[in-house]
């Protein structure tokens, strides 16, 4: 499995699996019904913000995570990122892979910490790769997210620096 920066040609295999994790409302703090140009355009932020695509042996997109700059000002040296895998290659490394590469991205761009402002805490398969590497539940807005199928429940702000 490679990971590379993402170009506009890789955009219709990213967002063929992108839409039901977007659409399942279960995992992302983005309207149900963002559509594919809204979507694109947040995915690729600008700079320093990254977009990047973890692609198999075979050139599939199998996952995508994007890097931003989470704050400004006295805050600007704090980074962020989102992760999004295709549900039929999940459990195999790649969201690990995306992230192990974000956060040496934002090593490299000078950033001294990375902060993620909504995990919500059904998301376990989330919450312990975000643990594993090093990012720590910092604390949880109770009923923070309304989740489709199990109601309002925590949404965790976790936090590691680099
Ligand atoms: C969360 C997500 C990025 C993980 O990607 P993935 O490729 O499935 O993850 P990995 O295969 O790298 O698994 C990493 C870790 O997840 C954890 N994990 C895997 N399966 C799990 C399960 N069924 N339950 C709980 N934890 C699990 C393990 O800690 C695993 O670590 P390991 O490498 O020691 O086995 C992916 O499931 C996804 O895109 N989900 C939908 C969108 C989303 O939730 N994005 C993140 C929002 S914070």
């Amino acid at each position: 499995m490679l990971i590379r920066k993402a170009t506009s040609h890789d955009w219709p295999l990213m967002w063929s699996f992108m839409v039901g994790i977007v659409r399942a409302g279960e995992t992302f703090s983005w309207d149900r019904g963002t559509t594919e140009s809204q979507a694109r355009q947040m995915w690729f932020p600008e700079p320093p913000g990254h977009t990047f695509v973890a692609v198999d042996v075979d050139g599939t997109v199998v996952g995508t995570a994007n890097s931003v700059r989470n704050h400004r000002g006295g805050a600007a040296h704090i980074s962020s990122a989102s992760f999004m895998v295709d549900p039929a290659y999940s459990g195999r490394g790649v969201g690990r892979a995306l992230g192990e590469h974000v956060l040496e991205q934002a090593r490299k761009d000078g950033f001294r910490a990375m902060q993620f402002n909504a995990v919500v805490e059904t998301n376990t398969r989330a919450v312990s790769l975000w643990r594993s590497l090093g990012f720590e539940v910092m604390t949880t807005l109770p009923e923070g997210f309304h989740h489709p199928v199990h109601g309002y429940v925590g949404l965790h702000i976790m936090y590691r620096q680099l």
